[in-house]
């Protein structure tokens, strides 16, 4: 089986490789988003017969031809970034930004991967998304809402694919609050335009401080959702992890949607 993982330098998607690296029936093929992490990352693996690096900005449709000749069985959609700021005044360019790269990107990838799988006559599209889809958080608004657009594409390409001849299994991760660097990044590039929020700073620091802490530091669980993603033949369509915080943001969705 080989697997195309995106944005795979760091934070959950190094994890799950850690974890799976020596299963020699899977070929990795990690994609990275700079010039430094390319270095980084084959650095890293060199041991690993049965891990390549590419550099491959999602954004960039000329990155994508050099997957035209890979044999690809399942991919990962796993780059992405956050931007904070209140949706009352974030800038529209940074929202953009946003979508640019977790909902466009994201999508190209897919409809570029689609006609790969349409002449393979199979295929499996794993899209991380994120609790913070149906669990409203004040000020990233902006970074969830590409989250939910991700989860409603996803669905929807699930309905889509049961149409098609052959097998297209669609998933879609939604992991709780991990500690990889990236939620504090999410929180330190708020940056309000205009005061309005002035008076609720330090509520506000104390809602960023709970939720950091909420931060799961052992990645096991999510890494043991993205495995079965992966490996089962017959996979649920979503998978959320942790337990504690899946059953939270469910709760919070029956009661208050
Ligand atoms: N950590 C959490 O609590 C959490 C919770 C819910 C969902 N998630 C989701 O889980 C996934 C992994 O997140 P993570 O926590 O492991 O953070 P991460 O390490 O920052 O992973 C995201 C990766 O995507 C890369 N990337 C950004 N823009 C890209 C582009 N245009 N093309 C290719 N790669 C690009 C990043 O590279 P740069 O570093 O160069 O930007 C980074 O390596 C993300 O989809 C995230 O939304 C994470």
């Amino acid at each position: 089986m080989n697997v195309l993982y995106t944005g795979a330098a760091s934070g959950i998607a190094k994890e799950v490789i850690c974890n799976l690296k020596d299963d020699k029936s899977v070929f990795w093929y990690l994609t990275v988003h700079t010039d430094k992490q390319l270095i980084h990352v084959k650095k890293q693996y060199q041991k690993n017969k049965n891990i390549a690096v590419m550099k491959l900005d999602i954004t960039n449709l000329e990155d994508y031809h050099q997957l035209d000749y890979l044999d690809i069985d399942v991919v990962i959609h796993n780059a992405a970034v956050g931007f904070g700021g209140s949706l009352f005044d974030m800038s529209i360019d940074k929202v953009k930004e946003n979508y640019e790269t977790n909902v466009f990107g994201t999508l190209r990838l897919t409809q570029y991967l689609f006609l790969k799988f349409q002449k393979q006559k199979h295929g499996r599209m794993i899209f991380m998304s994120s609790l913070a889809s149906i669990l409203p958080i004040s000020f990233i608004g902006s970074y969830a809402s590409s989250k939910a657009s991700l989860v409603m594409i996803a669905k929807t390409l699930q309905r889509e694919a049961k149409l098609l001849g052959f097998p297209l299994d669609i998933i879609v991760i939604e992991p709780g609050l991990y500690h990889t660097g990236f939620n504090q990044l999410l929180f330190e590039s708020k940056k309000m335009r205009n005061d309005c929020f002035q008076l609720q700073k330090e509520r506000i620091e104390k809602e960023e401080k709970l939720l950091l802490f909420l931060e799961k530091k052992n990645l096991k669980s999510i890494v043991k959702q993205i495995s079965r993603a992966i490996y089962e033949p017959y996979p649920l369509s979503i998978y959320r992890a942790p337990l504690f915080q899946s059953i939270g943001a469910k709760l919070y969705q029956i009661l208050f949607w």
